[in-house]
C-alpha cells in the first residue's frame, strides 16, 4: 500500500514547534475516532530491528483502571485521569526462537515470498536476536519500543493531537493492573493523548532547545 502523499516542510515544523509534553488535559475534549485510530495505527507500524516489533501497546479506555495507573504516580496521575487515550507501551523481555518462527511467517504472508527465501534471515534472526543474553535482549527490546514512542508523539503533533510522554510510570504495578504480571511483556513507558487545558502554563512556555549549531554537525 505505497499511496503517494505530501506534506510541507513547514507543516512538520510548525507541528514540531506546537507539540509540547502536555502536563494538564481538558477532561471534556475527547479525540475523534479518526485520530484515535491514526496514533494506533503509527504505533504499530513504527520500525524496529529486524522488524521484530518486540512490543505491546495497551489502551487503557477504563476508567478504574486509569484512576489505579494515576495512584500508583502521583507526578503523572492528572495526566493518567484527564488525557481523552493512554497508552501504556510495554516490552517483551525476551525474544525466542518461536517469536522468530512467528515474524519469518509473517513476513512470508505479507511478501509472498517462500520459506526457503527467508531462511538466511531466520538463522540470522535466531543468533542474532534470540542469541542475545537474555539482559541484552530487555534493553534493546525496550529501545525498539523508544522508536513507537517517537513515531506516536510526532503522529500526535501532525494531527494537532496533544500528548505527554510518561517515564514516570511504575513498571510493577502497572504490569499487576494491566495484567501483564507473569507475562511475555512489560511496562516500559506511557503516553497521554488529548487537549492541552486551558490551565497548563506549560502550553506557552518556548521550547528549549540547544542550538541547531550545537547538536547537528554536518560531516
Ligand atoms: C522518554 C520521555 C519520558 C518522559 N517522562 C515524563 C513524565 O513522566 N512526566 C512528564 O510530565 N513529562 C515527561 N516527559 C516530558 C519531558 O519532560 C519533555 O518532553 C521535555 O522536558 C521537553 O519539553 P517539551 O516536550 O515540552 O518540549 C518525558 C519525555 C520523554 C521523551
Amino acid at each position: 500500500m505505497n499511496q503517494e502523499y505530501t506534506i510541507s516542510a513547514d507543516t512538520i515544523v510548525s507541528a514540531m514547534n506546537w507539540r509540547y509534553a502536555t502536563k494538564a488535559f481538558d477532561r471534556n475534549k475527547q479525540l475523534a475516532d479518526a485520530d484515535r485510530a491514526a496514533l494506533l495505527t503509527a504505533l504499530r507500524l513504527s520500525p524496529s530491528s529486524y522488524g521484530l516489533q518486540p512490543w505491546k501497546f495497551l489502551v487503557v479506555d477504563d476508567n478504574a483502571t486509569r484512576s489505579k495507573l494515576g495512584e500508583a504516580v502521583p507526578a503523572n496521575k492528572s495526566k493518567i485521569e484527564d488525557s481523552s487515550m493512554l497508552v501504556v507501551l510495554a516490552r517483551r523481555r525476551v525474544t525466542t526462537a518461536q517469536h522468530v518462527e512467528q515474524h519469518v511467517q509473517t513476513v512470508q504472508e505479507a511478501r509472498g515470498v517462500s520459506a526457503e527465501e527467508l531462511q538466511p534471515f531466520k538463522n540470522m534472526l535466531t543468533q542474532s536476536a534470540a542469541g542475545r543474553p537474555a539482559a541484552d535482549q530487555d534493553v534493546w527490546n525496550a529501545r525498539q519500543v523508544y522508536v513507537a514512542l517517537g513515531c506516536a508523539l510526532t503522529t500526535a503533533a501532525m494531527l494537532k493531537v496533544d500528548a505527554c510522554p510518561m517515564e514516570g510510570v511504575n513498571p510493577e504495578k502497572f504490569d499487576q493492573t494491566l495484567g501483564l504480571a507473569g507475562s511475555d511483556f512489560t511496562t516500559t513507558v506511557a503516553i497521554a493523548f488529548g487537549y492541552r487545558d486551558k490551565s497548563d502554563p506549560f502550553a506557552s512556555y518556548s521550547r528549549a532547545r540547544r542550538a541547531a549549531s550545537e547538536v547537528i554537525e554536518f560531516v
